[in-house]
This record gives C-alpha cells, structure tokens and sequence, in this order.
C-alpha cells in the first residue's frame, strides 16, 4: 500500500512510518521541521529511543521510505494517510488544533482518489468532527475519503519494542471498508512478515484486533492514559500514607498486587507523571467534559495529586539540608531510557531548588538541561556529579543508577544524604547505613 505519515519526524510519526515501511508498505514520512528531515535521510534521528538508530539505517536501505517536507505531493500519491502529528496543551488546558488544522488544510489541497485518513494523534471526538466539516465543503464522506482512530500505545523508551508487540491493534471507524482497509495494512505486522534487523525482538503471540465506532477508539485511548496516571497518583498517596503509619510501600504494593484483580504492575511510586503524554490526555479529558458540560472531578484529583509530589519532595529534602548545600540531582529526563525533559519533574525540582538558594548539580546519560544560571550546572560523569556534594536526589530509574557504586559515592561526598525518589535501591543494604538514607513511602 501507499501510505503517507504526516508528522512523520515525531515521536509516534516516525516509528510508525518505519513500522509501515518494514511490514512491505511504500512509505512517505513528511514533516514541516526541515533539518529533521535531513537528517533523518543521513540516519540521524532527532530522538534518543532504543533500537531506534538501527531501524532507521535498516529502512533507508532495505525498506521503501522517503522523507519529505512536502505533505500535499504525499497526499496526492497515497492510498492511506496517517496522521501523527502533536496535539499539545494550550495554557489555559484546551488542546491546540493549530497543527492538526494544517493536516486539514493539505488534505483539502491534496485528495483526489478515495483515501483513508488514519487518526494517530490523541484527538477527542470534537476535534474529529470539525476536520469531517472542513472535509465535507469539499468531498463526499464515505465516497472520496473515511477517518479512522487508530490510537497508539507506545511507552517512550520502549517504543520499537511496543510497536512490533503491541497488547492490542484499536480500530475505530464508521464503515466496514474503512476498518478492513486498515485491517490489510496490519496484516503483514499480524502475520509477522516483517523487514527488520535481527536485534529487534518480535514476540509470536496473537495480537488482539479491538475493532469499534470512531468515538470509543478514542475514549479507549484517554481512558487507558488517565487510568495509568490514575494508578501512579494513587500509589504515590499510599507511599505517602505509609511513610506516616511506618509501612514499607513496597510491601504494601507486593501484598496488593498478588490480588489479580489489581496486579503490581504500573505501580511505583515516584515524582509523580511526567512526559508528554498523560497530563496531557488528562487535561484533554476534563475539556472534553465542559464541552459536555461534565465536571470531572476524578480526573482532576489525579492531576492535583500528581502536581504535589513534587513538592512533597522538595519538603523532605528541604526538611533535612542546610541552606548552603550542594545537592546533585540523578536523572533529569521523566523516566529512565528517554531523553525526553517535557514535564519532568526532575526539571521542575531543580528550579525549585535553586530558587530556595541551593547550588544544584545534575546528571543524566541521556537527557540535557541547560540553565544559564550561577548556582546550577550539568555534569557528564556520574561519579564527578557527586564529588563533594552533600546529597544525592535519584530523580530517574537509568540502569546506571540502579547499580551505582555505593562505596565510591560515599567516598567522594561531603555530609552524606540520599533520596531514592524511585525507590531503586534496596533500604536493606548494608551500605547504605552509611547515609542518611530516604525512600518514597518506607
Ligand atoms: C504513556 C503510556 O504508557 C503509553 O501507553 C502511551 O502510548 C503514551 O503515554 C502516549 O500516550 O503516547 P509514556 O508517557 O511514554 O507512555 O510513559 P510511561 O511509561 O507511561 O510513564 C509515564 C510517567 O509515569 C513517567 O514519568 C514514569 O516515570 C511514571 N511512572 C510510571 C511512575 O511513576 N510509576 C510507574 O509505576 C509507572
């Protein structure tokens, strides 16, 4: 099939246009950032992501892909287009269209045969239907083109690994052509003939097909989003709660989880989300109610939840320093595997700690934060980061600080203060009597 993936630089646009292109589709990636597209002609991706260098090599060479900036030139000679492109939060919580607006504006530009337009991008049905609108002054539903929601599930960080071994393949349309065109397009992703490197592993288990209306697809999607962040404000509740009763969260998760019905899974307390996905579905979702005139109360207690984790830590590290303590901040990027900083709350916690006067270190083997500021600076070495500092902060989960040489760090810092904000160290180590050592909820 001809298939055109427009945003196809981006997160999602890309390993979907590099997906398509190894299951034997011919494959048009475009994007408006022009030195991306370069790039990523030369094998340069704009993203840190495992496996994701070498697929990009193998499909320039092997696979057939483009990179363009040219969108209506990919319209026009596409059976399929996905549409990938960001669908950010406004400052007053509504989503900004802008970029989904332009997909519009090509699209009117660019179909002249039947084409099947794929709704990648987490959009709320209200935003679908204004694109149907704007279509419709021109073309004939059903007759000249069909939408589809087709959500993705991708966690950063895993997201190769995610696309070949999705849990499940959502499709949301309105007719039966439209969800079998789509269906064909997967096809050689179920059947498992693929054109990849040997490095990526694809599981040989059934993947399950959720075929469904327009509207569901996409509420599966937010649900799905809302219903992690959901998980992850609770248990930081819990951990809080346990903190205070003398409870060890991590017990508690392990007695709860055995219970099927709840499960261990998605369950580790932390700084609370970040990223720049769930806040941002969740906030789509709350909009999406006044729309209706819902008030979501739950979903907004999610959010308020997850926004004072942040500061519950900056208190316990506050709670114990001198005010002219040096303080080095492990991790910056939201999670471990990503070098993505949007809506980290590593970020956030290292302006709030130079503003209450601390000089502030970090470290990260991905992830950059540059601040032109006296009092902070960015190191490239773990164990230099820490050489006479008075306290570590583990803000991430990298592998790198799972396995930190304890007896070095206690060897070059000054005073000597841990805060394991992901709980990635064991509390029962012998060496770590050494520190005034602080976890989340134990
Ligand atoms: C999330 C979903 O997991 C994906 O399924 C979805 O496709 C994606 O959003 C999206 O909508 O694009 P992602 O944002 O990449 O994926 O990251 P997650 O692995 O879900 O982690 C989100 C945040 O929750 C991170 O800050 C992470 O550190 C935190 N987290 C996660 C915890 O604090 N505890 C946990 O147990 C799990």
């Amino acid at each position: 099939m001809k298939i055109s993936v427009i945003g196809g630089a981006g997160y999602v646009g890309l390993i979907t246009a590099l997906g398509a292109s190894s299951m034997g589709h011919e494959v048009i990636a475009t994007d408006i950032d022009e030195k991306k597209v370069k790039n990523l002609k030369i094998n340069l991706s704009p993203i840190y992501e495992d496996n994701l260098d070498s697929l990009l090599k193998f499909c320039n060479l092997h696979n057939k892909i483009t990179f363009t900036t040219n969108s209506n030139d990919a319209i026009k000679n596409s059976d399929l287009v996905i549409v990938s492109v960001g669908t950010p939060t406004k400052i007053n919580g509504e989503i900004d269209l802008s970029q989904v607006e332009m997909v519009t504006e090509y699209l009117k530009d660019s179909i002249n045969n039947y084409t099947l337009i794929v709704i990648k991008s987490t959009l709320p049905i209200t935003a679908v239907n204004l694109m149907k609108k704007e279509l419709d002054q021109k073309f004939k539903s059903g007759i000249d083109y069909d939408i589809i929601s087709n959500p993705e599930f991708l966690r950063e960080g895993r997201a190769v690994h995610d696309f070949y071994n999705p849990d499940r393949i959502v499709i949301g349309g309105e007719s039966k052509k439209s969800i079998n065109i789509l269906k064909e397009f997967y096809s050689p992703l179920i059947k498992r003939n693929l054109n990849i490197p040997n490095n990526i592993h694809v599981s040989d288990e059934k993947i399950p097909i959720v075929e469904t209306n327009l509207p569901s697809a996409q509420m599966i999607k937010y649900g799905s989003n809302a219903f992690l962040a959901n998980k992850i404000s609770f248990i930081n509740e819990i951990a809080q709660i346990c903190e205070s009763v003398e409870a060890d969260v991590n017990d508690v998760i392990f007695g709860m989880g055995i219970d099927p019905r709840i499960g261990k899974n998605y369950m580790q307390p932390g700084p609370g989300f970040g990223g720049p996905c769930l806040e941002k579905d969740l906030l789509a979702l709350v909009e999406l109610g006044k729309h209706f005139e819902l008030e979501s109360t739950f979903m907004k207690a999610i959010l308020e939840r997850n926004e004072r984790q942040v500061e519950l830590i900056f208190k316990k590290i506050t709670n114990e320093l001198n005010d002219n303590s040096v303080i080095t901040i492990l991790g910056l990027s939201f999670k471990a595997d990503t070098d993505d900083i949007r809506n980290s709350a590593s970020v956030k916690l290292v302006n709030m700690l130079i503003e209450k006067g601390y000089e502030v270190r970090s470290y990260d083997p991905k992830a950059k934060y540059i601040l032109k500021e006296k009092k902070y600076a960015q190191y490239d070495e773990l164990y230099t980061s820490v050489e006479t500092s008075n306290c570590i902060v583990i803000m991430t989960e990298w592998n790198e600080f799972i396995n930190i040489d304890l007896n070095k760090v206690y060897e070059l810092m000054d005073k000597k203060f841990i805060f394991d904000m992901r709980n990635i160290l064991d509390k029962n180590d012998e060496r770590l009597n050494k520190f005034n050592y602080f976890g989340l909820g134990n």
